[in-house]
C-alpha cells in the first residue's frame, strides 16, 4: 500500500496541451472572419514590422523634439511634437489590427531593434537639418513598408488592413514632404 502510495502520480495531460499547435488556434473561440490563418499569419507579420517601424519613428522623433537646437528650433521643436504625438496614437490601432487578426502584437525594444526597417536614433543629437534629413528618410521607410503589404491583403480581401495602410501611407508621405520642404532653399 504504501509503495502505491509513493508512486507519483500521472501526469494530468498538461504536457499534451504544452505542445505548439500545428497552427495559430485560437485558445478560446476559433477564429473564422474569412480570411485564411496563412493569410492572418502572414499579415500580422507584416503589420508587426509596420508597428516596429512606427514606433521607431515615434521615439526618434521624440528624440529630436527634445535635442533640436538652432534658428529653426521652434518650429522644429512645435512641428516634431505634432508628428511623434501622431505616430504614438498610430502604434495603437497597428497593434490591434494584429489581435483582431488573431496574432501577438511585438512591444518590447528587441523586438522592435529586430524587426524595424530604420536605424535607431542616433546616440548624439545632429544637427537640426540633419535630423530632419534623417525623419524625412524614416517616414519614407515606413510607407514602403506599409505599401509592400497591399498585394498580400489585397489577395486576402482583408479590407479593415487596406484601409489603415492608406490611412497610415497618407501621414508618412505628406509629412515627408513637409519635412523634405525644409530643406530647400
Ligand atoms: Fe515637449
Amino acid at each position: 500500500m504504501a509503495k502505491t502510495d509513493k508512486k507519483p502520480a500521472a501526469k494530468p495531460a498538461t504536457k499534451a496541451s504544452a505542445k505548439p499547435a500545428a497552427k495559430p488556434a485560437a485558445k478560446g473561440q476559433a477564429i473564422d472572419i474569412g480570411i485564411s490563418a496563412d493569410h492572418r499569419a502572414a499579415i500580422a507579420k507584416g503589420l508587426n514590422g509596420l508597428l516596429a517601424d512606427t514606433f521607431t519613428l515615434y521615439l526618434t522623433t521624440h528624440n529630436f523634439h527634445w535635442n533640436v537646437t538652432g534658428p529653426m528650433f521652434n518650429t522644429l521643436h512645435v512641428m516634431f511634437m505634432d508628428q511623434y504625438t501622431e505616430l504614438w496614437n498610430a502604434v495603437d490601432p497597428i497593434a490591434e489590427r494584429i489581435r483582431a487578426l488573431g496574432f501577438p502584437a511585438k512591444g518590447s525594444f528587441a523586438d522592435y531593434a529586430k524587426f524595424s526597417t530604420l536605424p535607431d536614433a542616433p546616440t548624439e543629437p545632429p544637427k537640426a537639418k540633419e535630423m530632419i534629413r534623417i525623419l524625412v528618410a524614416g517616414h519614407e521607410a515606413v510607407a514602403r513598408t506599409g505599401r509592400a503589404l497591399y498585394p498580400l491583403v489585397d489577395e486576402a480581401s482583408d479590407e479593415p488592413t487596406a484601409d489603415l495602410l492608406t490611412q497610415r501611407l497618407d501621414v508618412h508621405e505628406k509629412a515627408a514632404w513637409m519635412l523634405r520642404s525644409l530643406l530647400e532653399d
